[in-house]
């Protein structure tokens, strides 16, 4: 069931105070390093006119990730940069074994970074994992095996076998002592933030009013908190955070007040977002700093990849990178979410962000999607 949750965030001062450590959110560096890559190039900026008049608002945004690095997602933007930091800070000079827990996108873009920086990858992938994604992982040569289990599980699985065997382990959600490496993660993320202040944003002056950010265990979204305090402070754009409603793990700890895990299903075709866990520090940082929690049913999610592909110019999404313009179209359209809709204050003036995180990564479901209902 969809659901949205309004949040009291900080105000930027106390919000920057409390984590000092976001004036290494500005995307500078990590831009820097992903410049040096030879596929390197700035995703994407569409205009979503035709959608932007559906849902009576000025304009909708959207940053298209489908093609980045030619692995299909932008997490290849946290697991290159989060390598590179690792091999700066440990310099080798033989072969090393990284090792991760993943619903596909991570994991292949560990496995693609350790590839061209000439080391090896293990990934550990849940049960309901399907085999496209597995051979993604599998075609930038790293090893990959699955968990009888869900992603925690693939998460402590990966931990273990790491420890066991002296791999490292890059991992993008943190917990209680483990924050270092999923930190350079969400800076690398960063990147394509600041991609778009070539474009879309001049520094201190967002264009825009509202960014929904689709969320697993958080860490993209709390590096765009990140990102947005330390850019914009007070005129930051407000920030929705989505999930999937059968992975709410965000809105349940919104709805505690501290940390919990997702007690939903878990059966979600969304499944880069199928997390039950929260990372520790996305949850800080969400907790203060986003303005909306929104959970979507898939059907909001099918129903964006299948617009998305019959427009044109026609645009690829999976069904985790429609997510975030999913919620978009669930706040417009749902009668249920009309009082989240008024909170937000869309308005035909209000001008929207999304991001499509992830292209056709499971080929196999992206037709049945997007063929014409019988
Ligand atoms: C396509 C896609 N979008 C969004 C996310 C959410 O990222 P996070 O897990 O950092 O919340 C993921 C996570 O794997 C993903 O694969």
């Amino acid at each position: 069931m969809d659901a949205f949750i309004a949040n009291t965030t900080l105000r930027a001062d106390d919000f920057l105070a409390r984590f000092p450590y976001a004036s290494s959110f500005t995307g500078e560096q990590s831009l820097a390093f992903h410049q040096t890559l030879p596929a390197y190039k700035a995703s994407p900026l569409h205009s979503l006119q035709s959608w932007a008049i559906r849902l009576g608002v000025s304009q909708i945004y959207l940053k298209d990730e489908a093609q980045r690095f030619g692995i299909q997602a932008f997490k290849s933007l946290g697991a290159s940069y989060a390598l590179h930091q690792w091999l700066t800070q440990n310099p080798t000079t033989g072969q090393v074994t990284f090792c991760t827990a993943t619903d596909g996108n991570h994991g292949r873009a560990v496995a693609w970074a350790a590839r061209i920086l000439g080391h090896r990858a293990v990934v550990f992938v849940p049960q309901q994992t399907v085999q496209a994604r597995i051979d993604n992982i599998a075609a930038q040569g790293a090893k990959e095996s699955v968990v009888a289990g869900d992603y925690d599980l693939a998460v402590q699985t990966a931990q273990q076998a790491a420890q066991t065997n002296g791999w490292h382990l890059i991992q993008d959600t943190a917990w209680e002592g483990y924050a270092q490496i999923p930190t350079w993660i969400m800076q690398g993320y960063c990147t394509h933030f600041k991609e778009l202040e070539n474009t879309l944003h001049p520094v201190g002056k967002p264009t825009i009013d509202l960014v929904l950010l689709q969320a697993g265990v958080g860490s993209w979204a709390a590096a765009a908190i990140l990102y947005y305090f330390q850019r914009y402070g007070d005129n930051r754009p407000k920030i929705v955070v989505v999930q999937s409603s059968e992975a709410d793990g965000l809105l349940a700890s919104a709805k505690q007040g501290q940390l919990t895990s997702s007690t939903q299903s878990g059966q979600t075709q969304m499944a880069g977002l199928n997390c039950p866990t929260p990372s520790t520090l996305a949850w800080e940082l969400i907790s203060d700093g986003a303005d909306g929690l929104l959970a979507i049913s898939d059907d909001w999610a099918l129903e964006a990849m299948r617009q998305l592909y019959h427009q044109t110019p026609s645009l690829v999404a999976g069904e985790s990178g429609a997510a975030g313009l999913a919620g978009l179209l669930a706040l417009s359209q749902a009668p249920h979410l009309a009082e989240a809709h008024q909170w937000l204050g869309l308005n035909p003036q209000s001008r929207v962000l999304v991001f499509n995180t992830e292209g056709n990564t499971d080929p196999a479901n992206f037709e049945r999607v997007v063929s014409p209902k019988p």
